[in-house]
């Protein structure tokens, strides 16, 4: 009698360890699959601009990236609004700034100079090649 009631009892919270272990299993591998999705999905996002970067870095795309973040003080022709000759913009269209190495030029947009504000938390890497290869054709059109 005794026996069966403890072997009732032992059965009883057996049932409930596995009824307790078993939907935490199942969340686990959820917490595990919604991880692994977001793995990909990272990958894949991280992936995709490199990939559309490829070779040559894009002007048309730096184009954009010029009217929405340097016109205001470098102009639509890069030689400087009113605004821009107030803070003493330089003329991206001058051999001065022509001359200087794409790697220089990344340097300045990225981290800026004197009243150039820097671009690194609004830009990543292929904007700022993009808008410094466009800044390479302002040198061409004048
Ligand atoms: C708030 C105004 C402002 C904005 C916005 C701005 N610039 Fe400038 N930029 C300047 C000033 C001022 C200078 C001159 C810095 C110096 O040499 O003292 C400058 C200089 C430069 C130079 C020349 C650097 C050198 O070493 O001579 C480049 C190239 C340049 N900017 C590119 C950009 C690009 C590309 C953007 C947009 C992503 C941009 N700037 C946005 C103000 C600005």
């Amino acid at each position: 009698m005794r026996s069966k009631v403890q072997g009732v009892g032992a059965g009883d919270s057996n049932a409930i360890l596995a009824g307790g272990i078993l939907p935490r299993r199942a969340m686990r591998l959820g917490f595990l699959a919604a991880a692994l999705a977001a793995v990909v999905v990272l990958g894949l996002s991280g992936l995709a601009p490199s990939a559309a970067a490829g070779g040559a870095p894009d002007a048309a795309a730096g184009a954009k990236t010029f009217k929405t973040n340097c016109v205001m003080c470098h102009g639509e022709d890069g030689k400087g609004t009113p605004t821009g000759q107030a803070l003493k913009v330089a003329d991206l269209t001058s051999d001065a700034v022509q001359k200087l190495p794409v790697a220089e030029l990344v340097k300045v947009v990225t981290n800026g100079k004197n009243n150039m504000p820097p671009f690194k938390a609004t830009l990543n890497a292929d904007q700022i090649q993009g808008v410094v290869a466009y800044v390479r054709q302002l040198g061409k059109k004048k």
